[in-house]
């Protein structure tokens, strides 16, 4: 038996301060897309240097190279009994993938939290946010600061604020959101897997929401 949960909300609601938290309370593995394309770009892949492309400009990276990262990501064996999967899907062929790898797998999508907030709640977040260099650990300078300024509570490595948090292109990334993503709540509505979640609440209290609504 496998679990796979997929996080869906707009940038900068939470999806991947709540994926670690899951993560460890569900000893499912964490996935995130953008992390995933985070590690390359450190790397220098070819891979990353093609989504930095598309990254900084606040758009999607091309689904057939987005699809076949998750896919190989989840061939490893710390995914064989789920994971939380944090941005991906993200447009409908991403979603129609999905479900064609899972069940290669014998695995399906098992519950869709759709985490919400307003834009000026999204603007807030994603203009305070700190990530760490060495494992992508999440901070905010207001409503979750790191104990030294600038260093990471958890493996002391330097704090950063990414490239795509500037405020522009944000509002990009929200854009693209609204073009490209939402077409997946009805998606995921119809399939009786959305479960909504409010996102515009403390992050204990969005958890047990999480936690509570994931038990049913
Ligand atoms: P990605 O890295 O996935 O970014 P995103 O979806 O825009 O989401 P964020 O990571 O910005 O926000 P989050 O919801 O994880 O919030 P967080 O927990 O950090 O994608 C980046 C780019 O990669 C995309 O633009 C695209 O180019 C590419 N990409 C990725 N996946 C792709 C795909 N599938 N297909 C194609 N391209 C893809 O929280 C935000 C801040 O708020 C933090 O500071 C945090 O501390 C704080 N915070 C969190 N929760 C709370 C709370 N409850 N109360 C107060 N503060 C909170
Ligand atoms: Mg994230």
């Amino acid at each position: 038996m496998t679990t796979f949960i997929v996080l869906l909300g707009p940038p900068g609601v939470g999806k991947g301060t709540q994926a670690k938290i899951l993560a460890e309370t569900t000893n499912l593995a964490h996935v995130s897309s953008g992390d995933l394309f985070r590690e390359n770009i450190k790397n220098q892949t070819d891979l990353g240097k093609l989504a930095k492309s598309y990254m900084d400009k606040g758009e999607l990276v091309p689904d057939d190279v987005t699809i076949k990262m998750i896919r190989d990501r989840i061939s490893r064996p710390d995914c064989s009994l789920g994971a939380i999967l944090d941005g991906f899907p993200r447009t409908p062929a991403q979603a129609e993938a999905l479900e064609a790898m899972l069940a290669e797998f014998n695995g399906q999508v098992d519950a869709v939290p759709y985490i919400t907030a307003a834009e000026s709640v999204l603007v807030e977040r994603t203009g305070g946010r700190f990530t760490c260099r060495a494992n992508g650990h999440i901070y905010h300078q207001t409503f979750n600061p790191p104990k030294k300024n600038g260093i990471c509570d958890i493996d002391g490595s330097e704090l950063y604020q990414r490239d795509d948090d500037k405020v522009e292109t944000v509002t990009v990334r929200i854009r693209v959101y609204l073009e490209q993503t939402i077409p997946l709540v009805e998606y995921y509505r119809k399939l009786g897997k959305l479960i909504e979640i409010n996102g515009a609440q403390a992050v204990e209290q969005v958890t047990k929401d999480l936690l509570a609504a994931l038990k049913k």
